[in-house]
């Protein structure tokens, strides 16, 4: 019998690799693009663990080459049946001083632009079937006051917005939809983001493990639940408390996050 088809943003490192990887396990094969070419040795692991790997090579901060992506995907002639909105990137510093527009706005264009865009194009395709799965990689930071990464924490406000909305809207289309907001996780996040030398770059980092996360994230999919916080137990303390937790305390826990390492 031919296997379903799962698609997954950002597979080539950290959480989206192991998304991808344990879609592979569990019986997919992989539609899975990233920017670099290290997407190709990731493929192989994918196709290691059982998969039928395509791989699209996309600057996904650019319109016209998410929209190439979704084009070659949909020439497999097989539909989406798991849709895992993955990719994203970072930014350290003080908005008005320290931090790069260019990266912030690359930040909008990815973590936010690209994710409507595939998005758009993976809800038609399963609101057509009327059935499937679509995980976004949202954030505790969807949902914290972050001073030094500000334009990140509203990008990730803007995924979980989108995947709360889309879910209520989905669910007619017999399509669910569920947002993975992880904590600090150990991944390439850190260095692209420049916080190589800060407390959560460098242990902070460490409370969460990439396969954990995403295993989480692939049982609450599978389980149909709006949201999961992921995984250790101090990122579901944050996470319960959010909604109750003045600014001021969330803004100064972020501050101490962003310390030098070394302090
Ligand atoms: N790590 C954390 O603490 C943490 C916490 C909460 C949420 N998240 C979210 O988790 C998601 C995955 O991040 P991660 O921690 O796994 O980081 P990561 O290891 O740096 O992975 C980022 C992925 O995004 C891809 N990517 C980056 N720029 C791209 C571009 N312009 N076009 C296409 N793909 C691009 C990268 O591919 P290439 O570089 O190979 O092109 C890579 O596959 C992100 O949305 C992030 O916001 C992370």
């Amino acid at each position: 019998m031919a296997k379903e088809l799962a698609f997954v943003s950002g597979a080539s490192s950290g959480i989206g690799y192991q998304l991808a990887l344990q879609l592979a396990q569990r019986g997919y094969d992989l539609a899975v693009t990233a920017h670099g070419d290290r997407l190709e040795e990731a493929a192989k692991d994918f196709e290691a663990a059982g998969a039928t790997v395509h791989t699209f090579q996309a600057d996904a901060t650019k319109r016209d080459e998410v929209e190439k992506v979704w084009r070659g995907i949909e020439a497999l002639g097989t539909p989406v049946a798991v849709a895992c909105i993955n990719a994203g990137i970072g930014e350290a510093g003080l908005f008005a001083t320290e931090s790069s527009l260019d990266q912030e706005l690359a930040i909008v264009d990815l973590n936010c632009g690209s994710t409507v865009q595939f998005a758009k194009y993976i809800s038609r395709q399963m609101a057509g079937r009327r059935q499937g799965n679509i995980l976004f990689t949202a954030s505790i930071a969807s949902e914290t006051t972050s001073p030094k990464m500000a334009v990140y924490s509203a990008s990730k406000s803007f995924v979980l917005s989108l995947s709360k909305s889309l879910r209520f809207e989905m669910e007619h289309f017999g399509v669910n939809v569920t947002a993975l907001q992880p904590g600090p996780v150990d991944t390439e996040f850190f260095n692209v983001a420049h916080m190589e030398d800060t407390k959560i770059g460098t242990d902070g980092k460490k409370s969460n493990e990439p396969d954990t996360v995403a295993k989480v994230g692939l049982d609450a999919l599978f389980d149909g639940k709006e949201h999961v916080y992921a995984a250790d137990f101090m990122t579901k303390l944050q996470g319960a408390v959010a909604g109750i937790t003045p600014d001021s305390v969330q803004a100064k826990m972020q501050e101490k996050y962003m310390e030098p390492a070394t302090k």
